[in-house]
């Protein structure tokens, strides 16, 4: 038995797709989430910098007692995982667990929709190929979501939005994919909205619901889980508090007001 908090981070709200998640299953243990908000996106920056970041990240969340972490981050999990792996708790990324649910779907072309920097670092369609050589893969970057979910425009109703998924997923539409990955985190925030562009067609596999359940299994297996009396969740944004708690209680359905501090960005 362990009461000690998970740690999960991101750029900003997509993460809370993950807590939303690993609380379903695991409503037990309390977590420590740092959204940095002001240092969002993420999916734009360079491979050196995601790796500055996520040690940053590991460094902040770890350092307030978190027993092992998921980090809720498509472009950090795709471009630092030796960074992820060499910390010295246990860490559960985003892209295995992802790429693996989407390997388990039966059809023959799969698509993958990540961040820029994540799309470019190849390791969705090598980590794919690894494990289903059999599968046709389609990848696009997809940078206009982000910023637009965190302005809060995340409802299939939303002009820009639906344009964006039209511009995005068309040619997946059209080479007939039968999964989706949603390989950034913030994605599954408009999955409604994607699977109402696929008409409910297409298996949309979301990587934070993937990790939640690595994390929960890693967790039980090692006699990790918490066992009552744990800490209350703490919430760390380096962006907007107001707005934080407002997008966050939208998200994860569980009022988060008055418990969400701000932390200055770090400086890279
Ligand atoms: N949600 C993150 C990801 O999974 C980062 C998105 C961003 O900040 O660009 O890649």
């Amino acid at each position: 038995m362990d009461n000690r908090p998970v740690g999960i981070f991101d750029s900003g709200l997509g993460g809370l797709t993950a807590v939303r998640e690993f609380k379903r299953l695991m409503p037990n243990e309390s977590i420590i989430y740092f959204g940095d908000t002001g240092r969002m996106p993420y999916g734009v920056r360079p491979a050196a910098q995601i790796h500055v970041i996520a040690g940053q990240n590991l460094e902040f969340v770890g350092g307030r007692g978190a027993k092992a972490m998921i980090a809720a981050c498509g472009t950090i999990s795709s471009t630092a995982d030796d960074v992820l792996t060499a910390y010295p708790s246990p860490v559960c990324g985003v892209l295995k667990p992802g790429v693996k649910e989407l390997c388990s779907v039966p059809c023959g072309a799969v698509g993958v929709i990540a961040t820029a920097t994540s799309i470019h670092s190849g390791a969705y369609e090598k980590s794919i190929s690894a494990l289903c050589p059999e599968k046709r893969v389609i990848s696009a970057a997809c940078p206009k979501f982000v910023p637009l979910i965190e302005a809060g425009r995340y409802t299939a109703d939303d002009d820009e939005l639906r344009d964006a998924i039209e511009e995005y997923l068309t040619p997946m539409k059209e080479a007939g994919i039968g999964a989706l990955l949603l390989g950034c985190t913030h994605y599954g925030l408009i999955g409604d909205a994607i699977d109402k562009f696929f008409g409910g067609r297409v298996k949309l596999v979301g990587a934070s619901e993937a990790a939640a359940a690595a994390m929960r299994d890693y967790l039980t297996k090692n006699d990790m889980c918490a066992g009552g009396d744990e800490p209350p969740d703490r919430y760390f944004t380096s962006g907007a508090v107001e707005e934080f708690e407002k997008l966050g209680r939208l998200f994860l359905g569980t009022d988060i007001t008055g418990r969400v501090e701000y932390v200055p960005p770090f400086a890279l």
